[in-house]
């Protein structure tokens, strides 16, 4: 990292990789893949499609999709399998073996978009999460219970506590990934845990807190699973992504929904922030005093993690004297889809850096 000491206006890292990004399928993946694959070398895929990236057969498909869909050569999808109660261990293995797969993602049953095909019940995929965890192959999850009887602004918090601590608990070799924590309970309990525990934070959660979902309004674009939480929460998280910590790194959860569908009576849970993530991220940094941590937290922790050689290619963050425009929408064949915006002036850009 190369780093102005006096007035920062030009900061080079190694390329970022995004370790959670829905992508979906068809049209919206060709509409958004570039979104990513322009600023990051490489992308932890979601498996939330519609119907889910169960088997490995399913993954070879998704990916091939994907490359197809991306003009950048370079970028490549890290793809993972949707857990069911019905996953298979021998069909895992394989799709782990292939160097495909890099994670199995979790969905609590009714948790959030697509998570129908869920796990209702932990016990029965045991046997997986012990193969994962005898084979190093990380278990992603997203970390709400869905009782109905528990406050939403509490479901990571009971999650950790019914869910979480007892599983690591009893397979401390399972490496697992807080996906998008969002609470000081998150970021606490995975401060408490010294080995095979992860968390990713994403762009929106370190900006906005739960009054932006109704300032003025109801603002449906701001609405994501897990919901944003108090400002405490929110100054949690900024606190554990600029702190350097290896167990923090980037996800930016960007989940595409079209204008239509996140604008209605019953609106779908999704921030797509792929466009201007490395610029909102350079703002929260250096508001913070802590560009010099941003390598570590978009670079370099994530790979760390997973066990794989961080990227050889850099990317140069340039700030400018004026505001960056970047788009509002992108175009889709399904329909306008609405970029995050954070509520201030963007003055960071990307610029690609020769080899
Ligand atoms: O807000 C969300 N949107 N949270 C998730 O967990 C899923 C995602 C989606 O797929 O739209
Ligand atoms: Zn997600």
């Amino acid at each position: 990292m190369i780093l102005d000491p006096i007035v920062t206006t030009e900061l080079t890292i190694i390329k970022p990789d995004d370790w959670h990004v829905h992508f979906r399928d068809g049209a919206m993946l060709r509409a958004v893949v570039s979104e990513t694959a322009r600023d990051f070398s490489r992308a932890l895929i979601m498996p939330n499609l519609v119907p889910p990236v169960t088997t490995f057969d399913d993954v070879k498909r998704y990916r091939q999709d994907i490359m197809a869909a991306s003009s950048e050569t370079a970028f490549q999808p890290l793809m993972t399998l949707y857990l069911t109660e019905n996953t298979d261990c021998n069909d895992l293995v394989a799709a782990h073996e292939s160097g495909y797969v890099h994670a199995v993602k979790l969905y609590p049953a009714g948790a959030t978009t697509n998570s129908e095909s869920g796990v209702k019940n932990i016990n029965k995929v045991m046997p997986v999460l012990e193969k994962m965890a005898e084979i190093g192959l990380p278990l992603c999850f997203h970390g709400e219970v869905t009782d109905s009887d528990i406050d939403i602004f509490d479901r990571e918090a009971v999650f950790i506590e019914r869910v979480l601590a007892p599983l690591r608990e009893e397979l401390p070799g399972l490496k697992t990934v807080m996906e998008h924590v969002t609470t000081a309970d998150g970021v606490d309990y995975v401060l408490s845990q010294t080995q095979n525990m992860g968390a990713t934070i994403t762009p929106h959660h370190l900006i906005i807190n739960r009054n932006h979902l109704f300032k003025g309004g109801l603002r449906p674009h701001y609405y994501c699973l897990p919901v944003a939480k108090r400002e405490k929460h929110r100054l949690a998280l900024r606190k554990a992504a600029v702190s350097g910590d290896s167990r923090f790194f980037l996800g930016t959860d960007s989940a595409p929904h079209t204008d239509e569908l996140k604008e209605s009576a019953c609106g779908c849970a999704g921030v797509f922030n792929a466009s201007n993530t490395m610029a909102c991220l350079a703002h929260v940094f250096e508001e913070e005093g802590a560009l010099d941590q941003l390598e570590l937290f978009a670079s370099t922790n994530g790979c760390g993690f997973y066990g794989i050689e961080a990227n050889a290619a850099k990317i140069k963050l340039l700030k400018q004297s004026k505001p960056v425009q970047f788009p509002g929408k992108i175009v889709t064949e399904l329909g306008d889809v609405t970029v995050f915006d954070p509520g201030f002036d963007l003055y960071w850009s990307v610029q690609e850096c020769s080899a």
